[in-house]
């Protein structure tokens, strides 16, 4: 049996004749960018995101960066973020000319260790970045305490988790704003890439918008040195198509991700520790298991697809030497670097699938 990590044509094929009617009235329309579609996607991502408003653009990684720039966010400034996570969160902190200052996860939900942030605090501290990573919201609150206290924005890079919640709360709807990736892995992927920006802040909000077209209101008078982040309305379309469909893809995620963890109860395979306050949109379902690496080339070799998140935390990067960490700097997220690997998790899996998923993990470690 194959069991690929995801599996985007088993999702295409149920929604094919609607994504092409959607896309075929865009190009029918030749608004290609920006438009209608665009707008009625902004209004129904900030709905679901209980925010005001949603700004979007052109990745994920657009959406850091286009909060950065918008909060004045550049060189002399830093921006705590955790180093166990995906290159973008810290690359735009770097981007903008700020410094990236890393604190270590809590081992448990692999997420920023938020008694952590307060020692980390300086003069020149503009943000945090809290991740929250592969559809589990942060701690939010003990952060929200730190920031308040120090008059700190907080850009929840929620790239991961969109409508995933943490008492309550929905991801994005916690801090200064929160960044939307719809990369075409994410529980909402579109059909290339595309990211929006949530938040209940007006001023901001219109910052944002002027700022992912060059800075310019109206057209030729620039305001700011923006860029081009904006979203193409075929996106707008096809993630208009697919988003009725994302609570019942992410509840499919956590029903598989409870089939596992009831079939590794009491083996060496770690389970993904979601806290009772969270609800997780599983975007990732990562073990941490013994022998890792062996294990990830003998599901490969059995024909299952596996991948590795993260297998070298940010701070041991090349790119980010100048930064000056060391290894042993952060060793919960270099342990964790170590031990993770991700399963199968979409929606589509089958009972059978995740039967040979598990069974192959477990006969191999026992
Ligand atoms: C945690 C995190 N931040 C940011 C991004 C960037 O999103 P995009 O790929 O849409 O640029 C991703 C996407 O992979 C991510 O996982």
């Amino acid at each position: 049996m194959e069991v690929p990590l995801l599996d985007l044509k088993a999702q295409y094929a149920k929604i094919k004749d609607e994504v092409l009617a959607a896309v075929s009235e865009v190009l029918e329309s030749q608004r290609c960018i920006g438009g209608p579609k665009v707008a009625e996607l902004e209004e129904k991502i900030a709905a679901i995101s209980d925010c005001r408003f949603a700004v979007g653009v052109s990745s994920g990684t657009d959406a850091i960066l286009n909060c950065l720039m918008s909060l004045d966010i550049g060189p002399g400034d830093e921006v705590i973020t955790t180093p166990f996570t995906f290159f973008a969160t810290a690359g735009c902190i770097a981007r903008v000319g700020a410094r990236p200052v890393f604190v270590d996860i809590d081992p448990e939900t692999l997420n920023i260790n938020p008694e952590l942030i307060e020692p980390a605090v300086t003069e020149k501290t503009k943000a945090i970045i809290p991740v929250h990573l592969f559809g589990q919201m942060a701690d939010m609150d003990p952060i929200m305490e730190v920031t308040d206290k120090y008059g700190l924005a907080v850009i929840e890079d929620a790239a991961q988790s969109i409508t995933a919640t943490y008492k309550g709360r929905k991801a994005g709807s916690i801090g200064t704003a929160g960044c939307l990736s719809f990369f075409p892995s994410k529980n909402l992927g579109g059909i290339g890439d595309g990211g929006m920006i949530v938040t209940n802040d007006e001023t901001l909000a219109e910052r944002m918008r002027i700022m992912r077209d060059h800075g310019q209101q109206p057209r030729y008078y620039y305001h700011y040195i923006g860029g081009n982040f904006r979203l193409d309305a075929i996106q707008a379309a096809a993630l208009l198509i697919k988003l009725p469909l994302l609570d019942k893809w992410s509840q499919a995620r956590r029903d598989n991700a409870s089939y596992y963890n009831e079939k590794f109860k009491g083996s060496v395979i770690q389970t993904p520790s979601i806290r009772p306050d969270c609800v997780s949109i599983f975007n990732q379902y990562c073990i941490r298991v013994p022998k890792r690496d062996e294990v990830v080339k003998h599901l490969h070799d059995k024909g299952i697809g596996c991948a590795i998140y993260y297998p070298i935390p940010l701070h041991m990067n090349e790119c980010f030497g100048y930064l000056g960490y060391k290894q042993g700097a952060f060793p919960e997220s270099e342990k964790a670097a170590g031990e993770i690997m991700a399963l199968p998790i979409y929606p589509e899996l089958t009972d059978q699938m995740k039967d040979y998923v598990a069974g192959t993990v477990l006969s191999f470690l026992d």
